[in-house]
């Protein structure tokens, strides 16, 4: 059977990746496996190539990383190149190591004794990736930071019992803590917080169900996944997440690849105990793997007539772990989708719309985050990030009021932080060769050509340089940014295109510019970058993880290079600036950012004039 060239590895191609690395004498015996993941086919390649793997291979005891490309057809080693430097995101082992060499720290047992906590079984430790602030005791080392929190019972919130003020620094590479701080005593919370459905629950929800007792409109072949107009291949990768590949809309091409960038979660707190919180979940965690990764069959994450994927994601060892129900495929009721009475001969035309939903939910620590792609009747096609799970919390001494935190509970302070999320955005507008502009709305002075003044023009500017391209959002013009084909014109004249809609959700990073993470998520100051396609710049922070910064899209953008007419790649970022609520403890609701993509002179009308209207039965309560 043939597999298609943007087929995800299957556990077999996986063992055989890492054999292949173990028997070409790259791996030792201290070689761990960061990630083994497909190869991408260069673009514009149809004929199905050989297939490649990429491994990323991390060795313990030498701290070197390299990039290892093997043949899975000719069972050969293609290539195996060195990143110096780099720090590939942390291994599974190593978090679990670095809590045990904390629990038997006699420094950190002693600052919890101070604190009245003896039953270290008990206590939650939450490694953190460290970060980089140039402490010359912490170059070079492989670095965790771990904070705790004491739990009543195995499934008692942790978060509501925060052991303010002692951070461990482990050094993972030697196997040693590097240091116990003990930044003074607070009073440990007492009270439990927990959202279990213990006591009284609300008795008056009546079920509702979804039936599609024809079936779904979708269709799912291996990978590919066909619904209305729209074809495109899905899969999961351990950095990058849910990724949309070669999505085309009534057989013309919109999008080569939409994934995850990068994140960032800068947390606003200046003592001592939180001021170093930076999370990259995608470079320094790997938000795609194993046990990040959720299997949905474990929950109620979705409703109605679901088909699910399985993720394959190779662990350190280098085997195959399947996530089973990983990726989740269902179709949604979205209300109307157009309509119009017209009051002259009393005739109403409506259309419901729905829409194809492809998510996957990652839980990195206290957060959970899903990932939903949403593909419309009309041609457009959205993005949006759920934000759920636990807040961060602080030990707040009783009757103080912290600045950098706000209360949620007596005694819990929760850090002020913002969710960044960078997508990288490879069009294909009808093709690989596309432009960028810049597009909004502005008023102009009154003059004998605008003699009332209300004159508003959309003003449309092309982004020519990648200098150029560097953009903040604007939603009192509405600003937004248009991907078109210059080589491909509409029924009107213009060139076929999308627009990115940035939507309420365009945060950009607010640590000031002497901070560790502004040089080390440089990505995310601005809401816009373009690059021109190249198949290796593929992170918007490079490796973050320990990295001193200026890696990424800073290092990819210094040479400017020429965006007009060429393979352009968008670099989207937006996030949540999220000041928590009392609303949002014990669980947050859901909170929700992203951006969407709608055809702009893509179609030249209405492209959803052919949705048929909906049947009484299943649009109203007939009688
Ligand atoms: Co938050």
């Amino acid at each position: 059977m043939t597999v298609h060239a943007l087929e995800p590895l299957s556990p077999e191609e996986i063992k055989a990746a890492a054999a292949i690395v173990k028997d070409g004498g790259l791996l030792g015996e201290h070689g761990r496996f960061s990630s083994i993941t497909l190869l991408e086919p260069p673009k514009g390649e149809s004929s199905a190539p050989a297939r490649h793997a990429v491994a990323l291979v991390y060795d313990r005891s030498t701290g070197s990383a390299s990039s290892v490309v093997v043949s899975l057809s000719e069972a050969s080693v293609v290539s195996s190149t060195p990143i110096p430097g780099s720090q590939p995101a942390y291994l599974l082992e190593e978090m679990a190591e670095c809590i045990g060499l904390v629990k038997s720290d006699a420094r950190w047992q002693e600052a919890l004794r101070k604190r009245g906590v003896d039953d270290f079984d008990a206590v939650q430790c939450d490694p953190w990736p460290a970060g980089n602030f140039g402490d010359p005791d912490e170059d070079g080392r492989r670095l965790l930071r771990v904070v705790s929190y004491v739990r009543h019972s195995d499934t008692d919130n942790g978060y509501a019992h925060p052991i303010e003020g002692v951070v461990a620094t482990v050094d993972v590479g030697h196997q040693e803590v590097l240091r116990v701080e003990d930044h003074g005593v607070v009073p440990v919370p007492e009270r439990c917080y927990n959202y279990t459905p213990d006591g009284q629950m609300r008795t008056d929800l009546k079920p509702l169900e979804i039936t599609q007792p024809s079936g779904t409109s979708f269709t799912v072949d291996r990978n590919e996944i066909a619904w209305q107009k729209w074809r495109f291949r899905v899969s999961m990768h351990p950095l990058d997440g849910l990724v949309l590949h070669t999505v085309t809309v009534d057989g013309r091409s919109v999008l080569h690849r939409a994934g995850l960038g990068e994140m960032v979660v800068p947390y606003g707190e200046t003592s001592p105990g939180h001021r170093w919180k930076n999370a990259f979940d995608s470079g320094e965690l790997g938000l795609g793997r194993f046990p990040f990764l959720n299997s949905l069959e474990l929950g109620c994450d979705c409703l109605g007539e679901i088909v699910y994927l399985d993720a394959v994601i190779a662990n350190d060892q280098g085997d195959p772990v399947t996530i089973n129900n990983a990726i989740c495929i269902h179709e949604e009721d979205y209300g109307i989708l157009w309509k119009h009475f017209d009051s002259h001969s009393f005739t109403t035309e409506v259309r419901r719309s729905r829409r194809l939903v492809v998510s996957s939910i990652h839980t990195v620590g206290n957060y959970e985050y899903g990932f939903y792609w949403y593909f419309y009747l009309d041609g457009t096609l959205q993005l949006e990030v759920k934000l759920t799970g636990v807040l961060q919390t602080m030990g707040v001494p009783p009757g103080e009021t912290p600045v950098h935190s706000t209360l949620v509970a007596p005694q819990i302070g929760a850090p002020v932080h913002q969710h960044l999320f960078c997508f990288r955005i490879d069009f294909d507008i009808d093709g690989v060769e596309n432009s960028v502009y810049e597009t909004e709305l502005s008023g102009l002075p009154r003059s004998d050509e605008n003699p009332y003044g209300n004159a508003l023009v959309p003003s449309t500017r092309l982004l020519a340089t990648e200098s150029e391209a560097q953009r903040l959002a604007d939603p009192t013009r509405g600003r937004q940014w248009r991907v078109v084909n210059p080589n491909r014109l509409n029924a009107v004249g213009q060139p076929t295109g999308y627009r990115l809609v940035p939507g309420a959700s365009a945060a950009v990073l607010l640590a000031s510019e002497e901070s560790a993470v502004h040089r080390r998520a440089t990505f995310a100051t601005k809401n816009l970058w373009v690059t021109p396609y190249a198949a290796d710049e593929a992170r918007a922070a490079g490796y973050p993880n320990l990295s001193a910064g200026g890696e990424g899209l800073p290092a990819f953008t210094a040479a400017d290079r020429p965006l007009e007419n060429t393979d352009v790649v968008v670099w989207y970022t937006f996030g949540v600036n999220h000041v928590p609520r009392p609303e949002d403890w014990p669980v947050m609701p859901v909170e929700y950012a992203g951006f969407t993509l709608q055809p702009f002179g893509f179609f030249d009308q209405n492209s959803a004039l052919d949705v048929p209207p909906s049947t009484n039965g299943h649009c109203s309560s007939s009688s």
